[in-house]
């Protein structure tokens, strides 16, 4: 089973590559340790903002075919999403309108599970909400998604473990949910 995973985030460092850091190892841990998992860093992915005229000028930048081409080389998806003003960062939303252009179905109906981390108590819920609502127009399967608020006290970065038994449990559920996917 192969694993597509990113932080959606252009930040060095990143409390959404942790989280997703840390949902990895224990999919590999307590779900499935065979699973490979690749991960990509959208700063790899940097493209000039789309445009319309950029896209009649000089076409599809390669960033977003190869990127395009992953998600369908996987068997399901794990993101974790930061939320900047209650939607995806910038980062991402360029990434995602330039593969837009390739074909609409971007996610290519792969199994996904959607995480958020975020330092207030919401958790991402409003980047989750956006994208659970918008999955089927672009032929995304969410399976589960879960927001971990709070993170400097819902994280313990010794430990690399999170703190809270509710968050523990439902991001193991989420990852479970992956699970059911051929290997
Ligand atoms: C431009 C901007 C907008 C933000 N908007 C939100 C927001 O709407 N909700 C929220 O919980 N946090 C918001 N934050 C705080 C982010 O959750 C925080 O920066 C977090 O670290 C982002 O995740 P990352 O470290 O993975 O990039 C915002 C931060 C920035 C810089």
């Amino acid at each position: 089973m192969k694993i597509l995973a990113f932080a959606a985030s252009n930040s060095r460092k990143s409390i959404n590559r942790t989280l997703l850091d840390h949902a990895i190892g224990r999919f590999k841990s307590e779900i499935d340790d065979r699973a490979e998992f690749e991960v990509l860093d959208l700063n790899d992915f940097e493209m000039p903002i789309y445009s319309v005229d950029r896209e009649q000028e000089s076409g599809i930048p390669a960033e977003a075919r190869t990127f395009f081409e992953k998600i369908g080389s996987a068997d399901a998806i794990l993101i974790s999403f930061a939320e900047h003003n209650g939607s995806v960062t910038a980062a991402w939303k360029n990434i995602f309108d330039w593969m837009s252009r390739i074909d609409m179905k971007l996610w290519q109906n792969k199994p996904m599970v959607i995480l958020a981390a975020s330092p207030g108590g919401r958790g991402g819920a409003g980047v989750l909400q956006s994208q659970i609502a918008s999955a089927p127009f672009f032929a995304g399967d969410i399976r589960a998604s879960h927001g971990v608020g709070s993170w400097y006290d819902a994280f313990d970065a010794e430990t690399g473990r999170l703190t809270r038994a509710e968050d523990i449990r439902k991001l193991g559920d989420a990852l479970a949910t992956l699970a059911l996917e051929p290997a």
